[in-house]
């Protein structure tokens, strides 16, 4: 595990933030701000939401670089019960909404639920996975 993964808890909900993946889609800042403050350090406080609605934000992340485990279970992939949608985001990825198969090329696979973001511009250097490089290199389309 990467020592940029950072952990914050609040006794019962456990969230997980890896900065390295994270593609600044900011919907966890703008629909959760009181918890998801960036400009704050820490830039999570876990005291500002139920466990509940820190969970339901969490689901949102489109790229995965926010995470949660419940303290009382093992980390671990959940299902989610959601029509699959995919949405393109201007000058960014493809998000795929439900629960996926991503079969590589060399024939492993990797099962994802909630959102995922796939790269659309080309200079990811975690493909077929979003890693933010599109606002770096300022790709339109
Ligand atoms: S679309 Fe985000 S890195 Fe390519």
């Amino acid at each position: 595990m990467s020592d940029k993964i950072k952990k914050y808890t609040n006794g019962e909900v456990t969230v997980v933030w890896n900065p390295e993946i994270c593609i600044h889609a900011a919907f966890c800042a703008k629909d959760l701000p009181k918890v998801f403050n960036p400009k704050k350090r820490p830039w999570v406080n876990m005291d500002e939401a139920n466990t509940e609605r820190i969970v339901e934000q969490i689901k949102k992340c489109p790229s995965g670089a926010l995470s949660y485990y419940m303290n009382n279970e093992e980390e671990k992939i959940e299902d989610v019960q959601a029509e699959n949608i995919i949405e393109v985001v201007k000058d960014g990825p493809v998000l795929i909404y439900g629960n996926i198969t991503i079969k590589s090329e060399n024939g492993t696979e990797k099962k994802e639920s909630k959102v995922t973001a796939l790269c659309r511009c080309g200079a990811s250097n975690n493909k077929p996975f979003c890693d933010g490089a599109h606002k770096k290199i300022n790709f339109q389309g």
